[in-house]
């Protein structure tokens, strides 16, 4: 039988690590769809350059495999910028769309991250969680991750970045960045990773038993 836990919310509020713990402690598979929109972007800036230009996006958009999400190098800045700019067009969404729903009805259960997976991807979900954080919060996070991992930035430039990306993933028309009406909202600005895990665990808890 499935069953499907949609977790979104904005760029490093944290709904990556829940997604991953909630997947390992059911036993549940994770889909981390923010990946297709990073690969879509990743190519994109590399045999079209950065115009981005729409027609070409959506031709790459429809061929996106499940061997494209393990590259190592969709976690950067540019790359995420360019991810936010794809994701605005609405052929390159409705070109993964199949792909994320397939995912979430495998047998066994299955835990989507995103902006739109209680919205638009599985709106029937079992359970759907929003994971939010204040932007200052978020850019700290990412400047650390980005940081421990080489990367050359400073806090403004990541602050300046995520506000950009959650205006581009808020303010698009098709599938805006939004908490679903009957989503439970995590608000992660002074909260543990630990204990945001502890409450998405319980929350899927009340529905999977
Ligand atoms: O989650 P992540 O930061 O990896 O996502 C990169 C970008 O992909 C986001 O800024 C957003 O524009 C886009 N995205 C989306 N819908 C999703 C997942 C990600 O539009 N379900």
């Amino acid at each position: 039988m499935s069953f499907v836990v949609a977790i979104d919310g904005p760029a490093a509020a944290g709904k990556g690590t829940v997604a991953k713990a909630v997947a390992a402690h059911f036993g549940f598979a994770h889909l981390d769809t923010g990946l297709l929109y990073r690969v879509v972007g990743r190519v994109a800036l590399e045999k079209i350059g950065p115009s981005l230009e729409e027609d070409a996006v959506i031709a790459l958009a429809t061929e996106v495999s499940e061997a494209d999400l393990e590259r190592d190098d969709l976690r950067t800045a540019a790359v995420a910028q360019a991810a936010s700019k794809v994701a605005v067009i609405p052929e390159v969404r409705e070109a993964l769309v199949t792909f994320q729903q397939t995912f979430a009805a495998r047998a066994g259960g299955a835990v989507l991250d995103g902006r739109d997976i209680g919205t638009v991807i599985c709106p029937d979900a079992d359970v759907k969680l929003f994971v939010t954080a204040s932007a200052e919060v978020r850019a700290e996070r990412r400047y650390k991750e980005l940081a421990a991992r080489g990367e050359e930035t400073d806090f403004d430039t990541v602050l300046a970045d995520v506000q950009a990306r959650d205006a581009r993933d808020s303010e698009r028309d098709v599938a805006p960045l939004a908490a679903a009406e009957d989503a439970i909202v995590l608000d992660t600005s002074e909260m543990s990773i630990d204990d945001a895990v502890a409450a998405a665990i319980a929350a899927v808890d009340a529905r999977h038993g």
